[in-house]
């Protein structure tokens, strides 16, 4: 098997360098140290920003993973606690950064959180200030990488913030061009400083999608980047960044993802057709899944949706391919993605309301390459059913009807 790479590309190695490597054995090289491969599926976990804010303590962090366990989201897939933004204290006389008096001791609240079989995230920026107005890592990123390392932190947001103030304007760029050298270096300083800590740390980019992040993203060692403003509790905001995601297939991949940002399941006042078309999507798309919602006082019927296996297993599907939207009609639209073993997942959201035109919707199986009947599971109901060409479906106001055709034809 060792070999099977030169046969499989039918290499030939000239016949003196053959020679010469069988008559003088090389000494063997130090291995470079290979990068740890995290987010090999998008992240999932959950972050305290949607439903704390800048309200978030330890405690609530405590409750928050000893919740990820209890409701079985932790056997789901869901890893990471990830404290967003207001952890953060004072630097003292040597620039070590130390907490606020909310979260009184990292390495204890890490602990806490890794005997639960849970990882910890974290969150900085590149600037001075955070934007909650909190000290971020300008300067400091070596310094902060190494003590996140110290403390057992496994992921990090650098979220971009104070750092057109700080150093955007100080250093006055001439161009855009060069503006966005400043951005992507400062990105880079951080990615660089997490991998030399030698401790496996997800990465996740938050600059709003600016400057066609998701083409740079990669090169600074991220594992995620952020592709709009903050979502927000409210079916508006989540169909405006769904539509945003169109086009961006091509730049997610293992280890590398695009982030529509973090779910809204459970919080604000959507219905439960909206909580389950933005958790569908959200998988669909490969994104992370990161839930926001008040753990302690889930719901079951949100419980359901945050852990439905057949929708998870979408979002986590090996090939990490992200869904594109294959045609629209009226106010309904149509995304594929394909998965490992040659199955499908199809999604039709109706994104208008029940007088529409459009409605009931007549799914062309053409025009998502599909030829004749279709055995697919609905992965809502749970149902088996098949699809057929110009097949009359219902589907209510701002649902979605989401299935895995395993062996489409
Ligand atoms: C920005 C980010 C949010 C959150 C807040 C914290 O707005 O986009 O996700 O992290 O900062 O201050």
């Amino acid at each position: 098997m060792k070999f099977a790479p030169f046969a499989l590309l039918g290499l030939a190695l000239p016949l003196a360098v053959v020679a010469q490597t069988a008559s003088k054995p090389q000494p063997a090289q130090p291995k470079a140290p290979s990068a740890p491969l995290v987010a090999q599926t998008p992240p999932m976990g959950w972050n305290s920003w949607n439903y704390f804010a800048g309200r978030v303590t330890e405690q609530d962090i405590k409750n928050a993973a000893d919740q990820m366990v209890a409701t079985g989201m932790r056997d789901a897939g869901y890893v990471y606690i990830n404290i967003d933004d207001t952890w953060e204290g004072e630097r003292d006389a040597t620039g070590v950064l130390h907490t606020n008096q909310k979260f009184p001791d990292m390495k204890e609240l890490a602990d806490y959180v890794h005997a639960r079989g849970l990882k910890l995230g974290i969150y900085s920026g590149p600037g001075a200030k955070t934007c909650a107005g909190y000290a971020a890592s300008l300067g400091h990123e070596e310094q902060d990488a190494k003590l996140y390392a110290e403390w057992g932190i496994d992921y990090l947001k650098y979220d971009l913030c104070s750092f057109h103030r700080d150093v955007m304007e100080a250093k006055a760029p001439q161009d855009e061009a060069e503006q966005m050298r400043l951005m992507i270096a400062a990105y880079d300083k951080m990615g660089k400083a997490l991998k030399a800590t030698g401790r496996p740390m997800v990465y996740s980019l938050c600059q709003y999608g600016w400057d066609a992040v998701w083409e740079w993203g990669p090169s600074v060692g991220a594992n995620l980047w952020r592709t709009t403003g903050d979502v927000q509790a409210n079916w508006m905001s989540i169909y405006e960044i769904i539509e945003r995601q169109a086009g961006l297939a091509k730049y997610a991949g293992p280890g590398h993802w695009n982030d529509p940002d973090m779910l809204e399941v459970g919080n604000g006042k959507m219905s439960l057709a909206e909580n389950r078309s933005h958790f569908s999507m959200w998988a669909m798309l490969a994104s992370p899944l990161l839930a926001g919602n008040d753990l302690p006082n889930m719901k079951p019927e949100i419980k359901a949706i945050l852990t439905n296996k057949d929708v998870i297993a979408i979002d986590q599907d090996k090939l990490g391919k992200q869904a594109q939207r294959v045609y629209v009609e009226g106010q309904v639209e149509i995304w594929t993605r394909p998965l490992a073993g040659g199955a499908m997942a199809v999604a039709i959201l109706n994104s208008g309301d029940d007088r529409v035109a459009t409605h009931p919707f007549r799914l062309n199986l053409a025009k998502i390459g599909l030829h004749g009947p279709q055995k697919a599971k609905d992965l809502w109901t749970g149902q088996e059913l098949t699809l057929t060409e110009n097949q009359r479906l219902e589907i209510k106001h701002h649902d979605t009807l989401l299935v895995r055709i395993a062996q489409p034809k």
